[in-house]
């Protein structure tokens, strides 16, 4: 049977959050989300160590790598790295608006130049089975239209492109911030919803300000799929209440099986030489909207970068809390 979790329901590519260790993590609370790694350029693992940027745990598939770029070449050889590592599918990120992308002319300002987007895409396909799917806004500053939207669409699917997601809003390319573009210009998930009507055999996948399950519901009436982003990140029991409505013979987990299945996955991140800190930070928000919320952070937050800390650090945080987590 197909699993409605791992066809529906994705987690965002975030810079600097969804490291390995955050999709160790989200994985407990959610066995089958399809899990996106952070924005990686390609000229990163085409010239650097390819294997910092692309090795994972086992437990993350079903997952997805996001690259950043806009040289074919370039995007080809990280692709056909990628494919070495096993992903379960490569995204073309064609919707980060932050300065340093636009300066290297990708991301969003991509969505300007869809045949270089095909190209690139062309020739990833060139080297790979794994589906390759593109990320992109609705639009960019004056370049507003469904039909530009329409446009772009159509040149990646005329290079092989079966799935887009959709971040429901455009990006300002000039005067906002990155995290102003996931805030100012207002959603449009109508947009959205029509270019699944006008183009019904495309798979698509809307992203932008889903925050509960109802919502979730809602856009799959319509769309393929939806993407969690912040909600996931700053509510991380989310992805479980996810997993429980659309599989539902998963029971909700309790909070405190997943601190200890961490904790071997904590001791081994140690081993390896990294810091608490650097699986810790993912779990701060597990406890969101319960009673010892605060407690739980503020123990770890505290805690987590001294001298020597290690896992008793979470067990500490657990019993810092006011009632028994
Ligand atoms: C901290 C942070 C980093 C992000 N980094 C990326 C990225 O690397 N690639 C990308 O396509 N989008 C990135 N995004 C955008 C998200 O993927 C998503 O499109 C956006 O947050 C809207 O979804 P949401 O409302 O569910 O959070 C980032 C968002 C955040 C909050």
């Amino acid at each position: 049977m197909k699993n409605l979790m791992t066809t529906s329901i994705s987690v965002a590519p975030m810079m600097d959050w969804t490291d390995r260790h955050c999709r160790y993590f989200m994985r407990l609370l959610s066995p089958s989300a399809f899990l996106y790694t952070e924005m990686v350029t390609a000229a990163a693992i085409h010239h650097g160590d390819s294997g910092r940027f692309l090795r994972f745990n086992d437990e993350e598939h079903p997952l997805a790598l996001q690259l950043g770029g806009n040289d074919p070449e370039w995007m080809a050889s990280a692709t056909s790295k990628a494919h070495d590592y096993g992903y379960d599918e490569i995204n073309i990120n064609v919707g980060c608006p932050s300065d340093k992308v636009q300066s290297g002319q990708f991301g969003a300002c991509l969505m300007a130049a869809p045949d270089t987007v095909a190209e690139c895409y062309r020739a990833m396909s060139d080297v790979t089975d794994i589906p390759i799917t593109v990320k992109t806004r609705i639009g960019i500053d004056d370049l507003d239209s469904y039909a530009f939207l329409v446009n772009f669409v159509e040149t990646l699917i005329a290079a092989g492109c079966q799935k887009f997601i959709v971040h429901a809003r455009i990006a300002i390319l000039d005067g906002l911030s990155p995290k102003e573009n996931r805030m100012v210009p207002p959603l449009n998930y109508d947009r959205v919803y029509r270019l699944k009507r006008d183009f019904p055999d495309l798979e698509i996948v809307i992203n932008g300000g889903l925050a509960d399950i109802a919502q979730v519901e809602q856009v799959l009436q319509y769309l393929d799929g939806a993407m969690i982003g912040r909600q996931a990140y700053h509510q991380p029991y989310f992805l479980a209440e996810l997993e429980q409505h659309f599989n539902p013979q998963n029971s909700l987990p309790d909070r405190r099986d997943i601190v200890d299945q961490m904790l071997p996955y904590i001791d081994e991140v140690l081993r390896g030489g990294e810091p608490l800190g650097r699986v810790t930070r993912h779990m701060l928000g597990l406890y969101a909207g319960q009673l010892g919320a605060r407690a739980w952070r503020r123990s770890i937050t505290e805690n987590a970068h001294r001298e020597g800390a290690g896992s008793e650090v979470l067990i500490n945080a657990l019993n810092a809390m006011p009632i028994a987590a």
